[in-house]
Parts: structure tokens; sequence; C-alpha cells
């Protein structure tokens, strides 16, 4: 495919807003599908139908297989037949999301890191019938957003998170099974083994629901029990303890923090 012009971004959380803004920067035309927020830098849409013209979508919604392949067979109607369709997901297959369009030669996994404007590697995953010349598109359109690329087989959790998911599944039966405080555990990671952040704090920054889905993604997809989500984990989604998006995960933050703060006043 010639030079992309156009991307189309599908999801407007925390990795869509950021794709879409890396784009933007390298002078690409975007269209962001907004569910419910919009920006104003952006052209935005709620239809579906505009991003026809896109030369690549990149699919960044909720981290859910069946969701995920009901919108690319949306796409395979709608996008132009040279259109590539990109997933940001963090562990479901692309083999398998290719599968619900007839054109599994230009479906491939573009796997940003968050915040996408600010971290440096893009994973590029091949499913198994992605094509060389969407491969060469998609890397050269990374590229240009100033990116590291690696490249990994469509196995569950690809590479970063077939590392670092567990790592993070880990922190939490470090806690649920009271071998230290939440601050210990970060603290102990991040000073003793040189990290940025604890596992626990990265956790509320990635969001504990896509954290829970790839631990389930890697638990079925491997067969493995030492992949099974940690309770306390499942707990705090279930209480919709999703972590910084929502102002309340292994900490609080901003107005629920200052909510605790006040009702332990009382
Ligand atoms: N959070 C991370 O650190 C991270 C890192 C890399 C990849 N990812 C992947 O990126 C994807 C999105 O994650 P996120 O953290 O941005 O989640 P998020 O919850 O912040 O945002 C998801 C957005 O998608 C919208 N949405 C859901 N279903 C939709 C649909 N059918 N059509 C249009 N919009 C829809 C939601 O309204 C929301 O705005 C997931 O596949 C996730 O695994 C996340």
């Amino acid at each position: 495919m010639a030079d992309v012009k156009s991307v189309g971004v599908i999801g407007g959380g925390q990795m869509g807003s950021g794709i879409a803004q890396l784009a933007a920067v390298a002078g690409i035309s975007v269209w962001l599908e907004v569910a419910t927020n919009a920006l104003k830098n952006l052209k935005c849409t709620s239809n579906l139908e505009d991003l026809q013209s896109a030369d690549v979508i990149i699919e960044a919604i909720v981290e859910s297989e069946d969701v995920k392949k009901k919108l690319f067979s949306e796409l395979d109607r709608i996008a132009k037949p040279s259109a590539i369709l990109a997933s940001n997901t963090s562990s479901i297959s692309i083999t398998r999301i290719a599968s619900a369009t007839s054109r599994p030669c230009q479906v491939i996994g573009m796997h940003f890191m968050n915040p996408p404007p600010i971290m440096k590697l893009v994973e590029i995953v091949r499913g198994a019938d992605t094509s060389n010349e969407t491969f060469m598109t998609v890397k050269t359109m990374a590229e240009r957003f100033g990116k590291i690329i690696v490249c990994s087989q469509d196995y569950p959790g690809f590479i970063v998170n077939r590392i670092l998911i567990p790592m993070i599944n880990e922190a939490f039966f470090t806690l649920y099974t009271g071998v230290a405080t939440r601050e210990d555990i970060d603290t102990g990671m991040k000073l003793g083994t040189n990290q940025p952040m604890g596992p626990l704090e990265l956790a509320d920054f990635i969001g504990l629901d896509v954290c829970l889905s790839i631990m389930k993604v890697l638990h079925v997809g491997l067969g493995d029990s030492k992949y099974r989500p940690c309770p306390l984990l499942v707990q705090y989604v279930d209480a919709g303890r999703l972590g910084r998006k929502r102002g309340i995960g292994v900490y609080t933050y901003g107005k629920q923090q200052e909510l605790i703060k006040s009702s332990s006043r009382l």
C-alpha cells in the first residue's frame, strides 16, 4: 500500500485517544470514533460509516473477543477494500479476530503501550494470514509515529503481557494472602527491581478490568492453572474499582480520595 494518509480510530478511551493524538501529530488525517466524549483537535464521529475512506483503521475498544469480532465484521463491510484493519488488543488472538472478516491478510495486531504518546514501543502481531504488505505498511506507520517495533507470534498475551500481567496478578496474590501491604509490595518492586512503577500502581494505571480480561485470555488460551486470576483482582473489578480511570482501584485518586478522607472524618 502507498503512504497512509488517513486513519480511523475506534474507541475513545485511554488508548484510542492517545493513538489518535499520535497519528494527528504525524500529519495523518484522523477520524476518532467516540462513544461518550469528544476531543477538540480531531474529527470525531459516532458513525462507523465515516471511516470508509480510511487507509488504516485501528480498533481500541473493550478487551472482549466477541465485541471485537462483531466490530471487525462490520468494519469489513464498511471499510474500502484496500483498508487495513488493526487491533490494539492486549492479548486476544489476531487470527480469530481476522476470521470475522473476508480480508484476513489485511488484519494485524498493533499493540500500543499506555500512554501511547509517551511509550516508545509498538508490538506488532501477525495473524496466521497477515500479508507482508500489511505488515510493512503498519510497521512504516508505527515508525512514522516515532515508535520502536517488536514482532510477536499470535499467542495469548504476545510478548509484553505474557510476562507483565502474570507479574501483576502475582502482586495481587501477594496482597490477597497478606504477605505485605500494597505500599510495601509496590516499593519493594520499584526499588528492588528498578521498575518506575510498582505492579499494583501499574495495574491501576492500565485498568483492573483490562488486567483481568488479559489474565482470563492467558488462562483459557494457555490452559495452565498458573494463570488463574487472583480472586482479589476479580472482586475489585466486580466492585467497579477499575483503577485510575474510575478514581479507585488498589489505591484511590482525586475526588474519590477526598470522599474517603471526608467520610473518615465524620
Ligand atoms: N489500558 C492499557 O494499558 C492498554 C494498553 C495496551 C492495549 N490496551 C487495549 O486497548 C483496548 C482499549 O483499552 P483502554 O484501556 O483504552 O480501555 P478504556 O475502557 O479506557 O476505553 C475503551 C473505550 O471503548 C469504547 N467502546 C467500547 N465498546 C465499543 C464499541 N463497540 N464501539 C465503539 N467504542 C466502544 C468505550 O466507551 C471506551 O471509551 C483494549 O483492547 C485493551 O486491552 C490497553
